[in-house]
């Protein structure tokens, strides 16, 4: 039974409360995932959720999860972990989006919020596209975005994949699966992995258009080229793209035992600066089964 539902912020995002002492593993999948379709974020609040209880609740929607080798993990799996390190701001991204294996979901959980700020900040793709330019939508559509992995070690290439690619021909046969990756296994036991990918993802349930992707990070935190002509956006549509995020930042107010959901092919997810080194965040990486 689905208790108590409240907009969060002015996103399509709810915000469920536990209304009936509820145990969180004891929601319906069913009518949970018919309010996600709809929404693409929800946050479970007072279901006192821990770091074990958002992996089993995950599991209940999830055909698999990944590993995410970026970060600290806290289970022999290694499928939930500490979010980035650090207290500085994170800026608009969506989970993974630079490589072969982008997550359907990331799941988060607080079990201590920072004293003041701290919020995990979102932003839905859709309303970005929406508010983007007509110029801005014709270059994000004509060009793709590229991302570059030198010498990436072959058990780093296995842990992104999964559990079931043991062999190489285990690793070239899920390379050859995604449309846009060229790869090179060299001497050393690594593999140079190439990606292309659009900017604009349609998303799955509603089929619309949304600005969903890792570019925002390539462009601001370095001098690279993002498209795959070897460009990168003018000044002009980074300045529209800051104004769009600023303009449609949403936040996260976390309490202990929040657990979020969010649709990482619609929604992009960043984080507020702050001085309260108890915060503890955790995530953990899926893609869904529906
Ligand atoms: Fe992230």
């Amino acid at each position: 039974m689905i208790g108590k539902i409240e907009p969060l912020g002015t996103s399509t995002g709810k915000i469920l409360y536990n209304s009936h002492c509820q145990n969180i593993l004891d929601l319906s999948v069913a009518e949970t995932m018919e309010i996600f379709k709809s929404s693409g974020v929800i946050l479970f609040r007072d279901f006192g959720v821990t770091p074990k209880q958002m992996k089993d609740f995950s599991e209940q929607f999830s055909g698999k999860h990944i590993i995410d080798f970026t970060k600290v993990s806290i289970d022999s799996d290694k499928y939930v972990n500490f979010v980035d390190g650090g207290m500085d701001g994170l800026i608009p991204h969506c989970e993974n989006s630079c490589f072969p294996f982008r997550p359907d979901v990331i799941w988060f959980c607080c079990t201590v919020p920072a004293e003041q700020e701290g919020e995990t900040l979102f932003w839905d793709g859709i309303r970005v596209w929406e508010e983007l330019s007509q110029e801005s939508k014709q270059l994000f559509l004509s060009k793709q975005l590229k991302f570059s992995y030198k010498n990436v070690p072959v058990d780093i290439l296995k842990g992104i994949i999964g559990s079931n690619a043991n062999t190489i021909d285990d690793i070239k046969q899920r390379l050859d699966s995604v449309d846009g990756v060229s790869y090179q296994f060299n001497d050393d036991k690594t593999v140079s992995v190439e990606y292309t990918c659009s900017s604009v993802v349609n998303n799955k349930y509603n089929h619309q258009n949304a600005f969903a992707n890792h570019f925002w990070v390539y462009q601001k935190r370095t001098e690279e080229a993002i498209f795959d002509d070897g460009s990168r956006a003018s000044d002009e549509v980074a300045d529209e793209i800051e104004r769009i995020f600023d303009k449609l930042t949403e936040k996260i107010p976390w309490k202990a035992g929040d657990l979020v959901m969010m649709d990482n092919s619609r929604f992009l997810h960043g984080r507020g600066a702050f001085t309260d080194n108890r915060r503890q965040v955790f995530t953990t990486l899926s893609n869904l089964k529906f």
